[in-house]
């Protein structure tokens, strides 16, 4: 499903994790990479709200709190790599029980560190375009 679109503000970028949202079924590793500020944390509010597993503003960034889950049935789990630097803190954050059921599992900064699973995988690229633009890749 390879695609690339455009978006002019933060309200386009979760409008269009919204629609991402309906494609997407547990289990299933959302892997989101783009610098800083690029709009990860923006699209996973859209996700999560399409989700129906909580409202955008109940999504904030996971980068100090490491693991955020949303939803009560089925799982939604948030988690940030961007502090991540060493294999021990990595299984700190223990995403061994993320994967203990099916869920849908979005992460940001995931090419920090790779993941053994075999969860189908959504690769999702970030980049600024000048200004409030923002180019999202689904790879
Ligand atoms: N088109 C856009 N898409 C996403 N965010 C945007 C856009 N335009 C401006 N922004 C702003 O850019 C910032 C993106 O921050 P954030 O989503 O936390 O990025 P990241 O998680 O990649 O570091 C927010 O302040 C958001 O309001
Ligand atoms: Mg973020």
């Amino acid at each position: 499903m390879a695609e690339e679109i455009i978006t002019r503000s933060s309200e386009e970028t979760t409008n269009w994790g919204r629609e991402l949202a309906k494609r997407l079924t547990a289990p299933v590793l959302v892997l989101l990479t783009g610098d800083l500020g690029s709009g990860k944390t923006t699209l996973t509010k859209g996700i999560v709200a399409g989700l129906g597993a909580a409202s955008e503003n109940e999504v904030t960034s996971p980068t100090f709190t490491l693991v955020h889950v949303y939803g009560k049935a089925s799982k939604v789990y948030h988690a940030d790599l961007y502090r991540i630097d060493s294999f021990h803190d990595f299984e700190t954050l223990g995403l061994e029980d993320v994967f203990a059921k099916p869920a849908i599992v979005i992460l940001e900064w995931s090419e920090r560190f790779p993941l053994q699973s075999s969860w189908p995988k959504v690769h999702i690229r970030m980049e600024h375009h000048g200004g409030d633009s923002r180019r999202i890749s689904v790879l």
